[in-house]
């Protein structure tokens, strides 16, 4: 919640951290304005210019940098729209110390120039890299982003505030004025509202569509009000655009300032109109439903392939599942379960934490593994998930195995080699595991929120529940284990799931029709 004043020393470090001596002057302080003519000319070359230009806004990114689903849209999405030949597609995300070395050796520096928030007057070093016909540009600033992780410290609000706001600081800098800027989650929510209350009046940036996506409505970045002038630069008339419940909410803001918002299923959207799933926003998702929509995700299925993925212990084919069961016994071996064959293995990816629906594993987990099953978990999240599952492994130690780690390659050696993945999640915006899992023959089971309703449909790739109820969970649990022993009609369960089409075919034309319609 509150607030650092940035040091000297942090701003003298920023200056040492860039690479090269170009220094660039502020574009609000001393650029000059362009005349209207030019203007005219970038706009006109906007409109008859065959590709769209659109900025994507987020605070992480595969494959530089991921926590989660987020990133891995990002990434996928961004490459599928660039794909199609018809968008330029440009991604702006902070320069974490982080991201791997191997990349940032590759990133090419731009120059730096310094961006006023407040009374604030920060370095902004910008870098560059093209990935798979995807411009990236990463936002260097030594005092907020070379930290361990992404998220968590006292000053999130000023970071990405400093973030959001050199998003628009650069455009003139990279002479990129987007036709469409899709901002991703509450970190890059301020860009939209930033957008709206400064630089929309200036006349490069006066046709800028807004686009703001919600991954998650949990986290929607709420501040005390006394932040409102000093740290996020914003003033009197505008104070009703983020004010909501005598707190900032960066999220509100956004959804008010947008020219369109959206959410990552069909099912999520409809959903947070109401107060169960909303966390306090249903009357500013209601008040502007006209706005809304709801796009199931994709997943980069060249990524995601069982076939192709250098990370199992063995490929497989979809019509033929032989190598899985190599797959299963690796995996077994690994993690020190008795290598049967016979035994389904029930999976869970997952953060640890309370809306995943681990109150409903814990309560009948026990009950459960009297069962012929093997449970496997892998994630991390809050002690006490953590704590409770690693004990189970201590008690269940040939039927239970707890990793309490986030392992991408662990991850897809787990999702190829169980049989039944469980996500019985209380609310998934859109969940990306369950898709995951059905790519490598893995049938998930699911309960009926969100993107899993979307994208898991029972007897045709999965199973599901609909009530928050442990027990309901089990009753659909235990009715896959029972099927699991019928090979046949097994074998033609994992071939449906393996071959639904997950890609980004359907909803990257979504994403464009949703932006060509914000142009017109
Ligand atoms: C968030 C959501 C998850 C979604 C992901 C990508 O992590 O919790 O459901 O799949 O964002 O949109």
């Amino acid at each position: 919640m509150a607030t650092a004043k940035t040091t000297k020393s942090a701003t003298t470090k920023n200056k040492a951290s860039a690479t090269a001596k170009k220094t660039v002057k502020t574009a609000t302080t001393t650029e000059k304005k362009p005349t209207a003519s030019a203007v005219k000319k970038i706009r006109n070359t906007t409109v008859t210019a065959e590709k769209k230009k659109i900025l994507f806004v987020a605070s992480e990114s595969t494959p530089f940098i991921a926590t989660g689903g987020l990133a891995e849209v990002i990434g996928s999405l961004s490459k599928a729209l660039a794909s199609s030949d018809k968008f330029d597609v440009r991604v702006v995300i902070p320069l974490y110390s982080d991201i791997k070395k191997e990349y940032r050796d590759k990133f090419t520096y731009l120059g730096n120039l310094y961006v006023h928030l407040a009374w604030r007057n920060q370095y902004c070093g910008i870098f560059t890299y093209v990935k798979d016909g995807v411009t990236f540009y990463f936002i260097d600033n030594e005092f907020y982003f070379k930290r361990p992780g992404c998220y968590g410290y006292y000053d999130d609000g000023e970071r990405f505030a400093f973030f959001s706001r050199s998003v628009l600081e650069i455009m003139p800098f990279i002479n990129f004025y987007p036709d469409v800027m899709h901002c991703h989650d509450w970190q890059a929510a301020l860009s939209a509202i930033y957008l709206k209350t400064n630089y929309c009046f200036r006349e490069e940036y006066q046709f800028i569509r807004a686009l703001f996506t919600i991954h998650n409505i949990e986290y929607q970045g709420q501040y005390s009000l006394d932040l409102l002038c000093d740290l996020f630069d914003i003033f009197g008339e505008y104070r009703y655009l983020v004010e909501y419940r005598n707190s900032i909410n960066l999220m509100k803001g956004a959804i008010e300032c947008c020219e369109r918002f959206s959410t990552v299923s069909p099912r999520y959207a409809e959903e947070i109109k109401n107060a169960y799933y909303a966390h306090g926003l249903e009357d500013i998702v209601r008040k502007n439903e006209f706005k809304l929509s709801g796009i199931l995700n994709g997943i980069d299925d060249l990524s995601y392939n069982c076939e192709l993925d250098s990370h199992l212990f063995a490929n497989f084919k979809p019509d033929d599942f032989s190598n899985k069961a190599v797959c299963k016994k690796e995996l077994q071996n690994m993690l020190n379960l008795p290598q049967d064959s016979e035994t389904p293995i029930i999976s869970m990816i997952t953060r640890l934490v309370p809306h995943k629906g681990l109150d409903l594993v814990t309560n009948v987990i026990e009950e459960l593994l009297q069962d012929d099953v093997q449970i496997i978990i892998l994630g991390t999240g809050d002690a006490s998930f953590e704590g409770y599952f690693m004990d189970l492994a201590k008690r269940y130690p040939d039927k239970f195995s707890a990793n309490i780690a986030f392992n991408g390659d662990l991850s897809r050696k787990i999702y190829s080699g169980s049989d039944i993945f469980l996500m019985p999640s209380k609310s998934e915006p859109c969940g990306l595991s369950q898709m995951i899992a059905c790519r490598y023959g893995t049938i998930p089971v699911v309960r009926e929120t969100g993107g899993l309703y979307d994208s898991i449909k029972p007897l045709n790739n999965g199973y599901t529940f609909a009530n928050y109820n442990a027990h309901d969970m089990m009753y659909v649990l235990r009715q896959a284990v029972s099927d699991f022993k019928n090979k046949e009609e097994w074998s033609k369960l994992m071939f449906r799931a393996v071959t639904t089409d997950f890609s980004w075919n359907h909803s990257a034309k979504d994403y464009e029709s949703l932006y060509l319609d914000m142009l017109k």
